[in-house]
């Protein structure tokens, strides 16, 4: 048998191929199997550990007990060639063909006829890792050609735009998961019924007492005409409820008691109160809101045209 690796060196790559073998197989989310499960791994790992030195414990036994049964002569030549150091035969040729490379004795083939005070030039070939490198420079050149220039395939513009309406893709989803980054300023107006109903949730527990259920108003005003004292519209209807009212008029500010993602849904449901009409009125206070974003003909008997919320299925890719 051939000396090849060292027994510790064998059992270093193995552990560590296993290793690779566990992360890229075992299904741990985003993180590493060994952060997912760190006690289940490190116990595998070292059982691992345990079975390979004892195969290179039994494998040595065995050769031993092979050799000792070898007559004088056998075991002479056994050791010679153990003794043969390993080589990558294949490797070492390929790397001196690709080289190209005269060897020093043979130099006199190549060497050119002038001197110029003693030096000398040789005309060696140029190096075929270069040549080959050369020519599938070419062939890449050829296919590029033909694929982006004869045969228009995307260009730089098109691919910003797919990723561009990927990239909003995710922002969507991830607002979905992360509705609490909401503020006053990138609130939208909420219309699933979901919201909405936990929105009438949380106006129920908190608001009614001065609001009034059906938002009719009573310590605090009017919530369905289109008068607003502190403006109306989605984002000034979240800063409010978020804020608070004016000193002494009694409407905390409720950011200390709700989060964000629940001053949304409860704004929204607020604004669903616009054209109902509550049991017992409150005179309407303050001015009456048009929404800058609202179409121009509508602005007059249109209250609050609620601002449109981004429409995910409208993003298209292309
Ligand atoms: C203690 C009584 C009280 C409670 C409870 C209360 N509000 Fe108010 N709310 C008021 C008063 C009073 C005002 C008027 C504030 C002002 O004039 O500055 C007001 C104003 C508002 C406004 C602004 C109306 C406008 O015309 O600009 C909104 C929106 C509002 N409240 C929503 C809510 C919501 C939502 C809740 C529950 C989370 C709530 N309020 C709970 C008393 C209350």
């Amino acid at each position: 048998m051939k000396n090849t690796t060292a027994w510790w060196l064998r059992i270093t790559v193995a552990f560590f191929l296993v290793i690779v073998l566990m992360e890229i197989y075992i299904d741990s989310g985003d993180k590493p199997a060994f952060i997912a499960y760190p006690t289940l791994m490190f116990g595998f790992m070292t059982l691992i550990l345990l079975l390979l030195i004892a195969i290179a414990f039994i494998v040595q036994a065995i050769e031993n007990v092979l050799y000792n049964t070898l007559d004088d002569e056998a075991k002479v030549r056994y050791l010679a060639e153990k003794e043969k150091k390993w080589e990558w035969t294949w490797g070492k040729k390929m790397y001196a063909k690709m080289l190209g490379s005269k060897p020093i004795e043979s130099e006199e083939e190549i060497i050119l006829d002038h001197n110029y005070d003693g030096i000398r030039e040789l005309d060696n070939n140029l190096p075929p890792w270069w040549v080959y490198l050369f020519y599938a420079s070419i062939v890449f050149g050829v296919v590029y050609l033909a694929r982006f220039h004869v045969f228009n395939d995307y260009d730089q513009d098109l691919e910003y735009e797919q990723e561009v309406a990927a990239a909003q893709l995710e922002i969507e989803a991830y607002k979905k998961t992360a509705k609490d980054l909401v503020d006053a300023s990138t609130v939208e107006l909420l219309t699933d019924a979901a919201d909405l109903n936990a929105g009438k949730g949380i106006f129920e527990s908190n608001c009614v007492a001065c609001h009034m259920a059906d938002g009719g108003g009573g310590i605090g005003p009017n919530l369905t005409d289109n008068h607003w004292i502190l403006g109306g519209g989605i984002k000034n209807v979240f800063n409010t409820i978020s804020e608070g009212g004016r000193d002494g008029k009694g409407m905390i500010a409720w950011k200390q008691n709700l989060k964000p993602a629940e001053i949304a849904q409860v704004a929204s449901y607020v604004i669903s109160f616009q054209g109902t009409t509550p049991a017992n009125p409150k005179a309407p206070e303050g001015d009456i809101w048009e929404d800058p974003n609202a179409p121009v003909e509508n602005s007059k008997d249109e209250v609050v045209a609620p601002e449109v919320a981004i429409d995910s299925a409208a993003v298209t890719m292309n």
